[in-house]
């Protein structure tokens, strides 16, 4: 989604937002722009393309503003043009705004603007909000602020300046996020953590229905019917170093590498002697699990992993279609939701109409203090600090620590399951060290315009986050599959033309997946198969053989994944592409 910053200081505005929105862009990337207080009058820039262009444009002129607020826009309403990026100003110079999120009644809000004499110039429901700040101004921003937002529908964070109050900002979060990041004699506002580590690691983050007024000297935070809040901050443990390539060429690349040791890190949290649960699992009579994308495919896995060492049912929905159901849920469930940013619309609101049933709400998160962290009856963190890559790498394999971790965390035989797991950072290292070989199997197959992914039990759900990480990043189309199911149906896909990526570690399965690899090759199909290291069978009935370590059956997701994120990247890279913001996507996804 978009991503927005407000920065109110003694600074240069131009450069710390500019800083700040090149951080953020991986949230959206199709324009940006600025809007700079100086001297009583708003000066407004923006591009259509990404934020360099934006430096472009802003390169040499001289702006001494200390107060501005920025956007980088993912559109939902409006196509990609200058007239449509943000900010929005009220037409008359006096007001400037930047959103992130969707205002469900635009449509009536702008006629009625317009009846009121209003000219609308863009097509976004953005400008509604800044035309109606303007019409209710009388002296004070947070008092027109305050007298707008009951007349708003849907999700949104925003920030807006006027060139009548200098040095002020005032930020509202109500189903998108907003951080708050304070600074001596200077504060900034921030979609995501990320965009703040160069300047502060304490910060407030905005829960729903939270406005922040924002001066160089001070915040202060009210409800939307201004009651002023005590909120406390929060210091980040993220490092600024981990928000950047570190050497790499792409984020995403880092990210892969990091694997071995964020997955450590996580699993250090959840397998010391005396970690306990704060209940039990087996008081539940069902789990059901909620999320979206990559997250969910974890959550796949995290089905096998909790009904054989817990030994209850678990469903996994996706949480765009759980929200809608007519699931039974309530009292005597748990339902595990799932989020790298903790901030997915379809996720929080599928997670929240569940506990307002009465189920009980775990979370699995990766961002402190995100709003379903704050939503969750209780909150387990992944320690793989920021992601800035669209495409989510190391945050699924943290989370399927956590849920390994979890679901062993009762079961008689935890001290050497966690033995076994203890193992797996070093193996995914040995994983990674081939990252060359891997690169030259990807290589054969980047003008591709199909592939197939197939796999078994832990494996079904690798199948099915190696060919998302392909077709995200290469637009190569590719399909995942449960390999049993193939000749129900895929089976008449395969040709001499199709490449199939079979993920075959030596598991319970194994026999029945080379049964499998024979009727690929029976109808001519091309295989690509990640398996244990000296599996002859495999090496024999594969065009490309990916070799893994061997490790436990129940581990092998955190191994097979590797190198099919690897696969992925080095398609995308070679044919050009960017890997870190992939067309049409955005990291965190605000909007149901
Ligand atoms: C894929 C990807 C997405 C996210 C999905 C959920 O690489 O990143 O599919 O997994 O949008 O996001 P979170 O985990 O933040 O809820």
């Amino acid at each position: 989604m978009c991503g927005i910053v407000g920065y109110t200081g003694k600074r240069r505005a131009v450069f710390i937002l500019l800083e700040a929105l090149e951080r953020l862009e991986y949230r959206g990337y199709d324009s940006s722009g600025v809007a700079l207080l100086e001297g009583g009058q708003i000066f407004v820039d923006k591009k259509v393309g990404k934020i360099r262009e934006l430096i472009k444009s802003l390169w040499g002129k001289e702006l001494n503003a200390t107060t501005g607020i920025g956007h980088t826009r993912w559109a939902t309403h409006g196509g990609v043009c200058e007239l449509n990026a943000h900010p929005h100003t009220d037409g008359e110079g006096r007001f400037a705004l930047v959103h992130n999120g969707i205002i469900e009644n635009y449509r009536e809000l702008k006629e009625y603007l317009i009846s009121r004499g209003v000219k609308y110039v863009s097509e976004t429901d953005t400008e509604a909000i800044v035309h109606l700040i303007s019409l209710n101004y009388e002296g004070d921003l947070l008092k027109a602020v305050l007298k707008v937002l009951p007349m708003l529908k849907g999700a949104y964070a925003f920030a807006v300046i006027s060139s009548m109050e200098p040095n002020r900002i005032v930020g509202v979060r109500y189903g998108s996020p907003l951080v708050v990041g304070l600074g001596e004699g200077e504060n900034f506002l921030a979609s995501d953590i990320p965009a703040l580590l160069p300047f502060t690691k304490k910060v407030i983050p905005l829960e729903d229905g939270e406005i922040a007024d924002i001066t160089p000297d001070g915040v202060s935070i009210y409800d939307f019917e201004g009651n002023l809040k005590v909120k406390e901050s929060i210091t980040v443990q993220w490092d600024l170093l981990s928000a950047e390539k570190g050497g790499f060429k792409h984020f995403m690349l880092k990210e892969i590498f990091e694997q071995p040791r964020v997955v450590a890190d996580t699993i250090k949290g959840y397998i010391s002697r005396d970690y306990e649960l704060p209940f039990s699992l087996k008081d539940f009579r069902r789990i059901v699990i909620t999320a979206c994308g990559t997250s969910y495919h974890a959550g796949l896995i995290g089905k096998y992993w909790l009904e054989r060492f817990v030994g209850i049912p678990v469903e996994v929905s996706y949480a765009s279609e759980l929200r809608y159901s007519d699931t039974p849920i309530g009292e005597g469930d748990l339902v595990i939701a799932i989020s790298q940013s903790g901030e997915t619309a379809d996720t929080r609101f599928s997670a929240l109409s569940a506990k307002e049933k009465g189920a009980v709400l775990l979370s699995i998160v990766n961002v402190m203090g995100s709003a379903l962290s704050r939503e969750s009856d209780y909150t387990l963190y992944t320690h793989a600090g920021p992601e800035i890559g669209v495409a989510a790498t190391k945050t699924f394999t943290c989370q399927l620590a956590v849920l390994f971790s979890l679901a062993i965390s009762a079961h008689p035989e935890r001290e050497n399951l966690i033995n076994q797991l203890l193992k797996v950072p070093n193996l995914m290292e040995e994983v990674l060290s081939k990252a060359e070989g891997i690169k030259e199997v990807a290589l054969n197959y980047s003008q591709r315009k199909n592939l197939l992914y197939l796999g078994r039990y832990l494996s079904y759900p690798v199948a099915l986050e190696g060919a998302l990480k392909l077709k995200e990043i290469s637009y190569i189309h590719a399909e995942g599959y449960p390999a049993g199911e193939m000749k129900h149906g895929p089976i008449a896909l395969i040709d001499q033309h199709m490449p199939v990526v079979v993920v075959a570690p030596r598991d319970r399965v194994y026999e029945k997946i080379l049964s499998n690899i024979e009727e690929v090759l029976a109808r001519k199909g091309i295989v690509i198969s990640v398996g244990f290291e000296g599996d002859e069978n495999l090496k024999k009935l594969s065009k490309d053989f990916i070799e893994i370590p061997q490790v436990a059956e129940e581990l092998t997701p955190f191994l097979t994944v590797l190198p099919l994120q690897l696969f992925a990247y080095y398609i995308a890279d070679y044919l050009g592409l960017d890997v870190d913001q992939p067309r049409n996507l955005a990291k965190t996804v605000t909007v149901e």
